[in-house]
């Protein structure tokens, strides 16, 4: 996983929506934070999603695909919005054909409340102060790619089927991740399911046990998904790791933004195997606030910091952004979803000014 040698081989989907502002803002501080590192960083972009749907049938296009899979690292903005929302293919689909062209089966998505955040949080802030959990969400599988799909019938006689679908080693490959992270970190797994209802979820359980007794180290608590929305806002400092399938894992990391206050400020990194890893923040396209250079850059700075950890082996460099992404929270730099008035550059210049000075 880790490139080792130069340059840093960069593939750029900035998407829709804030997707280029977010993008853009993360590339001035991923920039400033290689400068001096002897790391060359070679940055190309290709569309995905709503804007491929503008130019062709496909919102993954090949070109993008095979750019994506001899790329270094990834970093996406967002896909999708209103504009492509009647389509007979959403620009979504070319986000999860990417995740499953790149064997990204495992979404690491770190949920932080730093501290200055704490008062923007709709929680008490001493609930929330000092929150720092990794989800492990399973990005492959489940009711995202399980088959049969779709609608059939007229009105009113109308039917749709998804269908949830895991198979044993899909799911112990996800856990073990989620072991292995655990290892660096509390030692404390939560493994969310649904195994009271769901036969996919009893498997999960089952398996996530199985792992489990393979790391005697680390302590593993089961949870049902439904007790756990409601732990998570009440005990978010009772969590370290937590391990869930694909659906649960994409309802509750939002449910999570509600701890540092906003969904601006939560990054991702998805991989398995050996093919490239993809960065991108947890959040959408923002329709919103689109062209208003008024998005939270922070998710995609953070996804930045995440590949520089992980997928250019410089733990020195992403520890650098976090400390001066901190600093600009501290300082109260915030952008309107946090209460301030700070645009997406001024935020991503201020991190930029922190990470020169500490050079
Ligand atoms: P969203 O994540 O775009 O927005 C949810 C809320 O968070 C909104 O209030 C929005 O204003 C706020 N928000 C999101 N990003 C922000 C940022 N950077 N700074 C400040 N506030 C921010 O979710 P949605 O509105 O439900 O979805 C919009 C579109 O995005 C849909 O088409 C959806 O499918 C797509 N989507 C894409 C991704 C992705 O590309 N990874 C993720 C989620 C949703
Ligand atoms: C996310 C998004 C995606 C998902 C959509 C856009 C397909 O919500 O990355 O969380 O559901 O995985
Ligand atoms: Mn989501």
């Amino acid at each position: 996983m880790s490139l080792g040698a130069t340059p840093l081989q960069l593939l750029v989907l900035p998407g829709d929506g804030v997707g280029p502002e977010v993008t853009e803002a993360a590339l001035l501080v991923l920039g400033a934070a290689l400068a001096g590192s002897g790391i060359e960083l070679e940055v190309e972009r290709r569309p995905i999603g709503g804007v491929a749907l503008d130019a062709g049938p496909d919102p993954l296009p090949a070109a993008t695909r095979e750019a994506a899979l001899s790329a270094g690292a990834i970093l996406l903005g967002a896909v999708g919005g209103p504009r492509w929302d009647g389509l007979p293919v959403r620009p979504e689909a070319g986000l999860l054909a990417l995740r499953r062209a790149l064997g990204a089966f495992a979404n690491l998505r770190p949920v932080r409340v730093l501290p200055g955040l704490e008062r923007q949080s709709p929680l008490r802030p001493e609930r929330v102060a000092g929150t720092d959990i990794l989800f492990v969400r399973e990005l492959t599988g489940g009711a995202y790619f399980g088959r049969p799909q779709g609608q059939a019938g007229r009105a009113p006689n109308r039917r749709a089927v998804d269908t949830t679908e895991y198979g044993e080693l899909e799911v112990r490959r996800v856990c073990e991740v989620a072991f292995r992270m655990a290892r660096e970190r509390r030692r404390r797994v939560t493994s969310v399911d649904k195994a009271n209802v769901l036969a996919t979820s009893r498997l999960w359980r089952a398996v996530a046990t199985e792992v489990g007794r393979e790391f005697p180290d680390v302590e593993l608590e089961h949870c049902l998904v439904d007790s756990f929305a409601l732990r998570l806002l009440q005990q978010p400092r009772s969590f370290d790791v937590v391990v869930t399938e694909n659906l649960f894992g994409d309802i509750l990391t939002d449910e999570a933004a509600a701890l540092p206050g906003t969904l601006g400020v939560l990054p991702s990194a998805s991989g398995g195997g050996e093919l490239p890893w993809l960065y991108e923040p947890v959040h959408g396209s923002a329709p919103e606030l689109a062209g208003r250079g008024v998005a939270n850059p922070i998710g995609a700075i953070a996804a930045t910091a995440m590949l520089l950890r992980l997928s250019a082996g410089r733990a020195d460099l992403a520890a650098a952004v976090d400390a001066a992404v901190a600093e600009v929270v501290r300082g109260g730099v915030l952008t309107p979803d946090l209460g301030g008035d700070a645009s997406t550059e001024a935020v991503a210049q201020q991190v930029v000014g922190w990470l020169r000075r500490s050079a």
